[in-house]
């Protein structure tokens, strides 16, 4: 069985020519804009996932630290004149022309902003646990069953240490593959198309789930937003 998983640890970011990159990661009207940054509203109301995540870590989630990100991001590129034309991704995807002054903040705020801004769009109130269409016959495929990916997706979430994000993506190979960040960076830093991921920072989940951080991976599958998902998987594979 092809069982892929990779751990970005290196702290200098890995970059590709983005010519070879897809494009619309966060959004299906186009790349997310870096100045200025704006906050998303949420899809949904605060309380509307209660079933995993209750409305005032959702509220603190959305309205304190994913509008920090925006706000720093704004701040550090407020003086980078030659810069603010430039979307989130191709930042991330090329950090090493960013200045060096600001490369980390750009880094952790602008992929604070991307994969917030994903995040919100692959949950639900209304998920049904399992997944459907194209993603759910890939997964079997890639992973022999949805258990299966979702033991190992949940195995790699528990593992990353400190704080970070768990993914599925396609690899520049076009194979479906779980991969952890640290931090906020995001696959894309890698040359990887984030289909799926899981924010496992405290942040997401301690005020109802405490340490418990296994417990809130188990059932982050119920907020899960496979129409979404299935969305992503199809823009990943016209790459
Ligand atoms: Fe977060």
């Amino acid at each position: 069985m092809l069982l892929l998983i990779s751990c970005q640890t290196t702290p200098q970011a890995q970059t590709t020519p983005s010519t070879a990159q897809p494009t619309a990661v966060a959004s299906p009207s186009g790349e997310l804009s870096a100045y200025p940054a704006q906050l998303p509203p949420l899809p949904y109301e605060y309380g509307a996932l209660a079933k995993v995540i209750d409305a005032e870590t959702m509220k603190l989630h959305h309205d304190r630290h994913h509008a920090t990100y925006v706000e720093n991001l704004n701040e550090a590129l407020k003086p980078q004149t030659n810069l603010q034309n430039r979307s989130v991704e191709a930042l991330l995807r090329d950090l090493n022309s960013v200045p060096e002054e600001i490369r980390t903040k750009v880094r952790d705020n602008g992929g604070g902003h991307l994969n917030h801004t994903i995040f919100w769009q692959i949950m639900t109130p209304d998920g049904s646990g399992q997944p459907t269409g194209a993603i759910a016959q890939a997964i079997n495929q890639t992973f022999g069953s949805f258990d299966n990916f979702r033991k190992q997706f949940n195995e790699a979430g528990g593992d990353r240490f400190g704080s970070g994000w768990v993914w599925l993506v396609r690899n520049p190979q076009g194979q479906l593959q779980l991969t952890t960040t640290p931090n906020q960076d995001n696959p894309i830093m890698n040359g990887n198309f984030p289909i799926l991921g899981n924010d496992v920072w405290e942040h997401a989940y301690y005020l109802r789930y405490q340490n418990r951080r296994a417990e809130y991976l188990d059932n982050w599958w119920n907020v899960v937003n496979w129409q979404e998902v299935n969305r992503r998987f199809q823009l990943a594979s016209q790459q």
